[in-house]
């Protein structure tokens, strides 16, 4: 199933986040999808807000994984842009948060595309694109 919303600003997608936070269960893989700019990590600020946590939340550009942790809610934010392959994703240990048989939260990823592989067979695909200065398109997707 997909369903295509429209947010009209930022308010918008974080009452977007908010409503899918309510949703989800661990362990989850959120796949979100977009060029640059398009509210990838916007989104997930609020998600992860949404979940409880009160620490700041960054881009993982640099440091490819931030993790949050807030009573047994474990969260781990990928970014994975400055990838150049899923070999490399595999060799940094990072199966661990993929794979369902190892997860113990909910991640969520930014350009997995740079790391295709690594996804699991069933994930959450969230896309944004960019339709004007505050306006996106969010599509979101349950991949089987
Ligand atoms: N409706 C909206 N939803 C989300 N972001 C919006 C919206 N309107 C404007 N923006 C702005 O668009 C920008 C999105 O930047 P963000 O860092 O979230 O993008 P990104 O997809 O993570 O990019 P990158 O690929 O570089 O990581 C922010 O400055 C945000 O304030
Ligand atoms: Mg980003």
């Amino acid at each position: 199933m997909k369903i295509e919303i429209i947010s009209q600003n930022v308010d918008q997608t974080n009452l977007i986040a908010q409503t899918i936070a309510k949703t989800i269960k661990a362990p989850e893989v959120i796949s979100l999808c977009g060029d640059l700019g398009s509210g990838k990590t916007t989104f997930a600020k609020y998600f992860i807000k949404a979940l409880g946590i009160i620490e700041n939340v960054t881009s993982p550009t640099f440091t490819l994984l931030n993790e949050y942790e807030l009573d047994n809610i474990k969260v781990y934010h990928f970014d994975m842009y400055r990838l150049e392959n899923s070999d490399e994703a595999f060799e940094a240990g990072f199966e661990r948060y993929f794979a369902k048989e190892t997860l113990d939260g909910i991640t969520l990823v930014e350009w997995a595309e740079n790391a295709i592989e690594i996804l699991p067979k069933e994930y959450l695909k969230i896309s944004f694109t960019k339709l004007g200065e505050n306006e996106r398109k969010i599509s979101v997707e349950e991949i089987k």
